[in-house]
C-alpha cells in the first residue's frame, strides 16, 4: 500500500477514480483536488463516509486550490480539464486543457517532486507531453491512460460478438488516443486462439471501427459529458500495477525515443508498469498494415502537439 495518491480534477473521471482507489486500499490517503471550492471537499467526505460500508480504511480528503495536502504523493493522477462535448473532437480541447495541465504540472513539480504521474486529460498524448515538459520528470514517471480503456472497449465488443467471457479476450490497442488508434488484430486471441479464426474480416472491421469511435458513442448518449466508469477503471488498473509493483504489461501512452520507429512524442505502446513507473516498453513486431496505421496515428499526435506553445 502506498502512503498517498493524489487525484487532480474532482469531476466525473477524477471522483470515480478516487472512490475506486480507496475501495482497493491502494494508499493510506487519497487526496482529491479541484479548482471549484467545495466540490473536492464534499465528494471526498461523501466517499470517506462510504468506508464503513465498503470496508476500506483509506482516508479520502478534498482540497480546493491548495496542493499542501498533496505533498509527497507517490502517484498523482491528472484528470483536470474540460470534457469533450457532442460534435467536439478530442483535439478541439487542446488549448484549453494544455493551459490547465500546465498549471497542474507546476504544482506537482513543487509539491510532489518524486511522484509517478498518470495523465488522463485529453487530448491524452499531447497532455502527457505537456506534463513531462513542465514537470521535467523522466519518461519513467509520466505515463498516459488511454490504451487500457480503448482495449477494454475492443475486448467488450469482441466478447459480445463471440458470445464468450470478456476475460478470455486478450488484445491490445496501440497508437494515439483518437480515431486513428490501432487495435492489433494480429495479437488478438480468445484464450490463445487467433481471433481471425473465429470472426470474419467484415465483422472484425466493424468492431475495430466501433472501438475507434468508442468515446464518441458514449458522448452521443450522455450529451453533456464523456465516459467515466470505464476510464476510471482503466486508470486504477495502471495505478494498481505501480502501487503493488505488479509489473502488468498494459497499453499505455509513453514517451518514445526510437521505439517503433517513433521519437519525440507520446503514443500508446505495450508498457510494463511497476514501482518505478514505466519499467519497459515492449517493442513487439507489427504487420506492415499495423506499422503504417501506427505511423499515421503518431503523425496525428505530432500535428496536435504543434498547436500547443509551452
Ligand atoms: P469533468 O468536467 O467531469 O471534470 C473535470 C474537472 O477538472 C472539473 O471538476 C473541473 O473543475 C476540474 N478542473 C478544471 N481546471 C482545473 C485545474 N486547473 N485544476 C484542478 N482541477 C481543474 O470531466 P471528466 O469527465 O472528469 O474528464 C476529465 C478529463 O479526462 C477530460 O479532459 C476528458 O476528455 C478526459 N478523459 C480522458 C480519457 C482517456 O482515455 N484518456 C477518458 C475519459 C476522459
Ligand atoms: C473517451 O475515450 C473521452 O477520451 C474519452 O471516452
Amino acid at each position: 500500500m502506498l502512503n498517498k495518491i493524489t487525484v487532480v480534477g474532482a469531476g466525473n473521471v477524477g471522483a470515480t477514480t478516487a472512490q475506486r482507489l480507496a475501495e482497493k486500499e491502494l494508499a493510506r490517503t487519497v487526496v482529491l483536488v479541484d479548482v471549484v471550492d467545495g466540490v473536492p471537499q464534499g465528494k471526498a467526505l461523501d466517499q470517506w463516509e462510504s468506508a464503513p460500508i465498503e470496508g476500506f480504511d483509506t482516508r479520502v480528503i478534498g482540497a480546493a486550490n491548495d496542493y499542501g495536502p498533496t505533498a509527497g504523493s507517490e502517484v498523482v493522477v491528472v484528470t483536470a480539464g474540460i470534457a469533450r462535448k457532442p460534435g467536439m473532437s478530442r483535439d478541439d480541447l487542446v488549448r484549453t486543457n494544455a493551459d490547465i495541465v500546465k498549471q497542474v504540472s507546476q504544482q506537482i513539480k513543487q509539491h510532489c517532486p518524486k511522484a509517478i504521474v498518470v495523465v488522463v486529460s485529453n487530448p491524452l498524448d499531447v497532455m502527457c507531453w505537456v506534463t513531462k515538459q513542465v514537470t521535467g520528470f523522466p519518461r519513467e514517471r509520466v505515463i498516459g491512460m488511454a490504451g487500457v480503456l480503448d482495449t477494454a472497449r475492443y475486448r467488450s465488443f469482441l466478447a459480445e460478438a463471440l458470445d464468450v467471457s470478456v476475460q478470455d479476450i486478450q488484445a491490445m490497442v496501440l497508437g494515439g488516443h483518437g480515431d486513428t488508434m490501432v487495435p492489433l488484430i494480429s495479437y488478438t486471441t480468445v484464450s490463445g486462439i487467433p481471433v481471425t479464426q473465429l470472426l470474419d474480416k467484415a465483422k472484425l472491421d466493424k468492431i475495430v471501427d466501433r472501438t475507434r469511435n468508442g468515446g464518441a458513442e458514449i458522448v452521443a448518449f450522455l450529451k453533456t459529458g464523456s465516459a467515466y466508469y470505464a476510464p476510471s477503471s482503466a486508470t486504477v488498473q495502471m495505478v494498481e500495477s505501480i502501487a503493488l509493483d505488479k509489473k502488468r504489461v498494459l497499453p499505455c501512452a509513453a514517451w518514445l525515443d526510437g521505439e517503433f520507429g517513433l521519437s519525440g512524442m507520446y503514443c500508446g505502446v505495450p508498457c510494463k508498469l511497476g514501482k518505478n513507473g514505466l519499467e519497459q516498453i515492449i517493442a513487439v513486431e507489427l504487420t506492415a498494415e499495423e506499422k503504417a496505421a501506427l505511423k499515421k496515428s503518431a503523425e496525428g499526435v505530432k500535428q496536435t502537439m504543434a498547436a500547443v506553445t509551452l
